[in-house]
């Protein structure tokens, strides 16, 4: 099996079986291995510097009715919002302080914010911040949408492809909803020219290792300058309510895979990892990932956007999270950089 891990590691690709036998056979001597490794590619890409992205929740509606997600639009508990332009401009201001330079907008599917609310929302940030980068994460759009993002200065976009396996993806969504246009989605972001993340649950209902390698193989395919991967965690107000929720050991295995797979990923330890288990953010940094997402969204809103029970931080303020996450990182040997955080491609 150390073979396998050697030949990832020297290689950047296994065969499916491989990544099969890889993950089947893992135990923590393994994990430890394979840790280590990732851990070596990560700091000789990117030292120890952990990139932090200010994560701005745009709003809650969405059009979307994803069984696993709890801001679907079944969900009538969930208080719907929208924060306006000027909130917005004021959570990147407060983030600027705090040494923020990539503001990520995410949201539901939300209709209100149409091309040009998006357009004149992305150039006033840009304006106001030029040494900023911009991450959009709002789903999927046209390709002529994406592009006029794209030409108004939003530097990445995060669509998630959740699972590439079509029938799995059909599990997980409502008919409306393909792993086909998900797909083309990502490839035209690629095209475009936007720094791209795709990526997935670990541990959704109905997934497999036979699925995990399918999305293992997407993924390389892909090449995607991101890849955001935790584990999935039941929403209460869901048809999945009554799932298990995925674990801290695959997530982390999975997170060093990828980072064997793909050297100088961006790859983030997310908050979900961190709901999940009280060091599971720090673990996730030691296994590979090299950015952190803290929200700087209104804590006036924070509770309204629940994708999943227990998420943490949503009593916190911006500087909180901040501190927090800087003493935290700081615990386990690396740095948080005040920078855009490119991928290395880029500089
Ligand atoms: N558990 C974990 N992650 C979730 N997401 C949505 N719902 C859940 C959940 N219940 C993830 C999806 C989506 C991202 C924004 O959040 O992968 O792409
Ligand atoms: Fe939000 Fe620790 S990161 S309180």
């Amino acid at each position: 099996m150390k073979q396998l891990a050697d030949k990832l590691y020297t290689t950047g690709r296994l065969m499916p079986d491989e990544y099969k036998s890889l993950i089947e056979g893992r135990n923590n001597e393994l994990s430890e291995y394979l840790f280590e490794k990732a851990r070596s590619i990560r700091i000789r890409n990117y030292g120890h510097d952990v990139y932090i992205r200010g994560l701005i929740e745009l709003s809650n509606y969405c059009k979307n009715d994803c069984l696993y997600c709890g801001i679907r639009r079944s969900n009538s508990t969930a208080q719907r919002y929208r924060l306006t332009k000027e909130e917005i401009l004021e959570c990147c201001n407060t983030g600027y302080g705090l040494g923020f330079r990539t503001f990520v907008l995410q949201g539901g599917e939300d209709g209100h914010y149409t091309v040009d609310k998006m357009t004149d929302l992305i150039r006033s940030i840009k304006a106001a911040f030029p040494d900023c980068a911009v991450t959009l994460s709002i789903g999927e759009r046209s390709y002529d949408a994406y592009k006029a993002f794209f030409d108004a200065g939003a530097d990445r976009y995060l669509l998630r492809h959740e699972t590439a396996n079509p029938q799995h993806y059909s599990r997980l969504h409502p008919a409306s909803m393909s792993f086909e246009s998900r797909k083309q989605c990502l490839y035209d972001l690629k095209k475009i020219g936007f720094q791209v993340g795709c990526g997935f649950m670990v541990g959704s209902p109905f997934q497999t290792v036979d699925r995990i390698v399918e999305d293992l193989m997407f993924i390389k395919e892909l090449e995607p300058h991101m890849v955001g991967i935790g584990p999935f965690i039941p929403h209460h107000e869901t048809p999945l309510a009554g799932c298990e929720p995925g674990t801290l050991e695959l997530t982390l295995y999975l997170l060093a895979i990828i980072r064997l797979m793909l050297p100088a990923v961006l790859l983030p330890s997310t908050t979900a990892l961190g709901t999940i288990d009280p060091k599971g953010r720090e673990l996730g940094i030691l296994a590979g990932a090299n950015v952190v997402m803290p929200n700087l969204s209104p804590v006036s809103v924070r509770e309204k956007y629940m994708l999943y029970d227990n998420k943490i931080c949503t009593g916190d303020e911006a500087a909180e999270c901040r501190y927090c996450l800087q003493k935290r990182v700081e615990s386990i040997g690396y740095r948080i950089a005040v920078s855009r955080g490119d991928h290395k491609s880029i500089l």
